[in-house]
């Protein structure tokens, strides 16, 4: 091999050490530079005769190329390697499966009430919303029960600013929609167009201090409502059975109208459920109050007593809920524990 031959092959290996452009920068220089070696040799050949000139310079020249050539060729490799490590840290990987979209659901309460709401509405119920804050007339003094009455000390509950109250019952309902309808309900009378009827059920949260197995501070009713020409206590039960029935899908079950007091109903009855079979097999549980519209109620919807008669019921879907599922404490629909409330989807 000759000095030149080594030259290149020293060049080509110290280019394959650089591991940046940098480096291979400074190495160019040791060789190719204005002191580099082969410029070094260049410059030697002054003192060469012609003949040697033509011989040396034309085998330089060989050598630079070679140097040129692996200069070349090692700059493109570190900017091939840059760009592959770009390139690397840029990539996703497509064949990697997604992130699964978890699927939410109802709270078991939420597909209690929606039940309940398509049950009486296939019985021609219609649907009402009110406020969850109160005041003191819709939801004691207009369902006759006024200040003084013992009643309302089992009503105990969270009172607000501007004698407001978080409401105890769905019972105000009874009161506001009527209030609302009245109008249209006279209206009809006047001209002869036969007896208006309300058929309502309203849906909501209420709030009481209780607390307990089978009681929560915050918990739900529904109120029904339906007043018409003479619908008497008979048909209260009949619609009630009926219901329970369809929304435990079974004859399996026994009710009970027990006679009881409410100011805003006479005769007042609360309505337990019994099962027959199954986990809680002969255990009576409450799930509702009702009884026919006192005539002072009526009067309060700005209707007359002697003409609209009906019945009433507040029942309570948390109850429900616990009864359909067999669970035996209430409180925890409310504890926002996902294990427990997603085994109802
Ligand atoms: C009432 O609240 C009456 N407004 C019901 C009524 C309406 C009677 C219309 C007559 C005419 P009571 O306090 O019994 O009644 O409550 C009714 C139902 O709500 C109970 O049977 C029970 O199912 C449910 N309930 C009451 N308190 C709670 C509570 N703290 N937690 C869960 N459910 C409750
Ligand atoms: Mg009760």
């Amino acid at each position: 091999m000759t000095e030149l031959d080594s030259l290149v092959e020293a060049a080509r290996s110290s280019f394959a050490q650089a591991q940046t452009p940098a480096d291979l920068e400074n190495a160019k220089a040791l060789y190719l530079g204005k002191s580099g070696r082969i410029t070094e040799m260049m410059k030697g050949m002054a003192s060469l005769s012609v003949e040697e000139k033509k011989t040396f310079g034309a085998a330089v020249n060989v050598a630079k190329q070679g140097i040129e050539a692996a200069l070349t060729a090692r700059r493109q490799a570190l900017a091939d390697a840059e760009l592959a490590v770009q390139l690397k840290a840029e990539a996703f990987d497509v064949t990697l499966p997604g992130r699964p979209l978890t699927q939410g659901g109802l709270h078991p309460v939420s597909l209690t009430l929606e039940r309940i709401e398509q049950i009486f509405g296939s019985m021609g119920f219609e649907v009402a919303q009110g406020p969850e804050i109160e005041t003191d007339w819709f939801n004691f003094t207009a369902l006759n029960t006024p200040e003084d009455h013992p009643a309302r000390s089992m009503h105990d509950t969270f009172y607000v600013e501007g004698g407001h109250l978080l409401r105890t019952h769905t019972s105000p309902m009874q009161i506001r929609h009527a209030v609302q309808h009245v109008k249209r309900y006279k209206a009809q009378l006047e001209a002869g167009k036969g007896m208006p009827e309300i058929r309502v059920i309203a849906p909501g949260r209420t709030y009481r201090v209780d607390s307990d197995a089978t009681h929560s501070p915050m918990f739900h009713q529904c109120e029904g409502l339906w007043i018409g020409e003479n619908v008497s206590f008979k048909d209260l039960k009949v619609v009630f059975t009926d219901f329970c029935r369809t929304f435990f899908e079974s004859d399996d079950l026994v009710l009970r109208f027990r006679p009881s007091f409410f100011p805003f109903t006479e005769p007042s009855a609360e309505i337990d459920i019994q099962f027959q079979t199954g986990p809680l097999a002969g255990r009576w549980l409450e799930v509702a109050g009702s009884g026919q519209v006192h005539p002072n109620v009526v009067r309060n919807m700005g209707l007359d007593p002697e003409k609209f008669i009906g019945f009433a019921f507040g029942m309570g879907p948390d109850r429900l809920t616990m009864l359909r599922y067999g669970v035996n404490d209430l409180r925890l629909f409310f504890d926002g524990d996902v294990r427990f409330l997603s085994q109802f989807q």
